[in-house]
């Protein structure tokens, strides 16, 4: 099922004929050892999340939300008895509902720090990993055999690598014939909060992000953008036999506190333009700017929350 990252002949793990025995580390199979990330050169680009890791779950790490769990029974029904590959699985966020369905799993992404989330996540939510492969692979060269795995998501990890087409390729190429590649996209629900409930939370935000990036600039530190634009659309059509459309029904609505989803994750310097800025020049803009919001907003100005509707999700299925 996996191909062997030194002689590159298929294999199953842990050890391949030629004598290599994948290495281990804290329960993920280390088949890859291209860097976290590629942010300049010559060869393909990525932006793998091992820096941003903590930051990217927010109070993600003790709930599944709503949205992944109808998708996942979408999907451990397509893939019923066979195999899913999650790729770019992050902290696991489709994995963790479907192994929870029972269905048999290769999770694999190019941070290990997101794999170790996976697992914390997976702890607090007392769901076994049991069906689950964890590794660590590139995405650009999945070290999966042709023809191995029945259903694929990549979900959000597309536009963040340069050569997605490769990518493509590379899914359409481990997918056993017939097997599913399955994209997910908001489709519009119910009409979108009233935006005067937001009116507080989007000015808290929007002079939060202004006047950090306002401080950083005048050291001459930029906001840097790494995502690359991409027509799924027709790339797919070029490459699968067939494609069907379904929308998941959900409506209702949420609530999100700045100290559970924003806050954390730009704290943690979660967002992808904040990347490349130095964690120390950091610090000191953050410290500043959370103690000019706490005078001017109020001691406890992160339990202001983005009150959303959950819009319906549009599932596409390419079929191989
Ligand atoms: C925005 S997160 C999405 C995670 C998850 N799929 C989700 O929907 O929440 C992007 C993930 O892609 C991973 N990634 C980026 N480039 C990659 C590559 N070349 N191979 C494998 N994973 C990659 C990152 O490490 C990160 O965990
Ligand atoms: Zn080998």
């Amino acid at each position: 099922m996996f191909i062997c990252p030194k002689c590159r002949n298929s294999m199953t793990l842990p050890n391949c004929s030629c004598g290599y025995a994948v290495p281990n580390f804290d329960g993920i199979w280390q088949l890859s050892d291209a860097p976290d990330a590629v942010k300049s050169g010559d060869d393909d680009l990525y932006i793998g999340y091992e820096e941003i890791g903590e930051a990217y779950s927010g109070n993600r790490k003790y709930i599944i939300e709503e949205t992944d769990g109808l998708v996942a029974w979408e999907i451990s029904e397509l893939t019923g008895k066979g195999v899913f590959l999650d790729l770019a699985c992050g902290d696991g966020c489709l994995t963790l509902p479907c192994a929870q369905n029972g269905t048999k799993i290769i999770a694999g992404d190019i941070s290990n720090k997101m794999l170790g989330i996976l697992k914390v996540r997976a702890h607090n939510l007392n769901i076994s990993l049991d069906n689950v492969t964890l590794c660590r692979i590139n995405a650009l060269n999945i070290p999966i055999a042709d023809e191995s795995v029945d259903t694929v998501v990549a979900n959000s990890v597309l536009h963040l690598i340069s050569n997605p087409q490769k990518v493509l390729d590379e899914i359409h190429r481990v997918l056993k014939t017939g097997g599913a590649f399955v994209c997910l996209d908001d489709a519009p629900g119910e009409q979108n909060s009233d935006s005067d409930d937001n009116f507080l939370y989007y000015e808290i935000v929007n002079n939060l992000y202004n006047k950090y990036w306002e401080l950083l600039e005048r050291q001459g530190i930029y906001p840097k953008k790494y995502s690359w634009k991409f027509d799924r659309e027709d790339a797919c059509s070029r490459l699968f036999a067939s494609r069907e459309t379904r929308v998941i029904r959900h409506r209702g609505r949420y609530e999100t506190k700045l100290s559970d989803g924003f806050l954390p994750r730009f704290l943690g310097r979660g967002f992808s333009d904040q990347t490349d800025v130095p964690k120390e020049a950091h610090e000191v803009v953050t410290e500043l700017l959370m103690k000019d919001f706490r005078g001017r907003y109020g001691e406890d100005f992160d339990s202001v929350a983005y009150i959303g509707r959950y819009s319906d999700i549009l599932m596409t299925v390419y079929r191989k």
